[in-house]
């Protein structure tokens, strides 16, 4: 049973001093050795004996069966696109955007299903549970993803929750196949882009940058780009947009614009690079040439 209050979501997950249990020092041990590059404070964070949200404080025994392995890599590939923006590459939150899915109480306290169900149902800022008054839109507003992939999502966090339930031996990378079945189905009009398009720019170079905008950008700027309420701004019709050449809307989505920016007027992220750090320069040109053909048709339709 759930049963949170605002306050308890509140507190902060930091850790009180004074843990140096022997065994919670152990264990600490065997997650750095699994996890090379976290630092010992994240380590000690997530055995913290106090802490008694933790499935794994006490135990040294995993909090659940091995993971598929699979199914642990496909997940990574969606959680990357379609959750990281929000919750951070290593899933303990981003501020000002999603909560930590790692640390935090309610989804480790949640079963594989019960946790699945609250990806899909999202979270808006309407409900008591929102604490931080932004969104989470439903399935993080990727309305493409499966059931099978949310399941796989929740593998790939277990995963982050601990590290040890981790298959060993994993390939860097998802077969191509996995990659494969993360492209958006569900999109706005692609028979819209056809040559001659209404920016001038090839149609497949287009199309190309819309694919990218519906994995890395459409969770907080909408399928059709014209924004989503207390998220990401209209960007069809965005004066912004439009005064900045190709070059210098690359350099602005490398750099994002933080809530501490004072042209932020949302008072939320706009992450660097939407948050998909695997957005290289082209693949930002890209986006840029579908975002101008978006503003060619948005000016069209007046
Ligand atoms: C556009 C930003 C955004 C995206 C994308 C997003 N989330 Fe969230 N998510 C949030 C916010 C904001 C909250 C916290 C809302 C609140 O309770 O105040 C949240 C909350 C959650 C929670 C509940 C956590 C808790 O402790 O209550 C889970 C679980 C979750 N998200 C999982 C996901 C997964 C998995 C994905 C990818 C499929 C995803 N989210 C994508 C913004 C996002
Ligand atoms: C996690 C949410 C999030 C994601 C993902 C995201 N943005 Fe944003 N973006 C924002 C927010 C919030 C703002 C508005 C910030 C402010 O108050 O100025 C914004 C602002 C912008 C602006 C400036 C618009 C204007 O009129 O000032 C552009 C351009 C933009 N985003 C493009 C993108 C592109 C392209 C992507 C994908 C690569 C992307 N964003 C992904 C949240 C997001």
């Amino acid at each position: 049973m759930m049963n949170h209050t605002q306050a308890d979501r509140n507190q902060p997950n930091t850790t009180p001093a004074g843990l140096a249990l022997a065994g919670v020092v152990s264990i600490g041990a065997v997650i750095l050795t699994l996890a090379a590059g976290w630092g010992m404070s994240q380590a000690q964070q997530r055995f913290t004996p106090s802490d008694e949200s933790t499935v794994l404080p006490t135990s040294e025994k995993p909090a659940g069966a091995l993971l598929n392995g699979a199914d642990y890599l496909a997940g990574r590939e969606l959680y990357n696109a379609a959750c990281s923006a929000c919750h951070g590459a290593n899933g303990q939150g981003v501020a000002n955007l999603g909560k930590d899915l790692v640390r935090g109480k309610f989804p480790l306290a949640l079963s594989d299903t019960g946790l699945a169900k609250q990806i899909i149902a999202g979270r808006p800022v309407t409900d008591p549970m929102n604490t931080t008054k932004i969104p989470m839109p439903p399935k993080g507003g990727r309305a493409d993803l499966t059931d099978a992939q949310i399941g796989q999502i929740v593998v790939y966090i277990r995963g982050l929750q601990d590290p040890r339930r981790i298959p060993a031996d994993l390939p860097e990378q998802a077969p191509t196949m996995l990659l494969a079945s993360n492209r958006p189905g569900s999109a706005p009009a692609t028979n819209d882009i056809v040559d001659p398009t209404a920016s001038g720019y090839e149609a497949s170079w287009v199309l190309e940058g819309r694919a990218l905008y519906q994995s890395s950008c459409v969770s907080c700027h909408g399928a059709d780009a014209r924004g989503l309420p207390n998220l990401g701004k209209d960007l069809a019709q965005s004066g912004f947009v439009a005064k900045l050449d190709d070059e210098q809307m690359i350099a602005f989505l490398k750099k994002g614009r933080p809530v501490s920016d004072p042209e932020n007027t949302t008072k939320v992220d706009m992450p660097p690079k939407g948050g998909n750090p695997a957005l290289d320069d082209e693949k930002l040109e890209s986006i840029t040439v579908y975002l101008r053909e978006v503003q060619a048709l948005a000016a069209k339709s007046h």
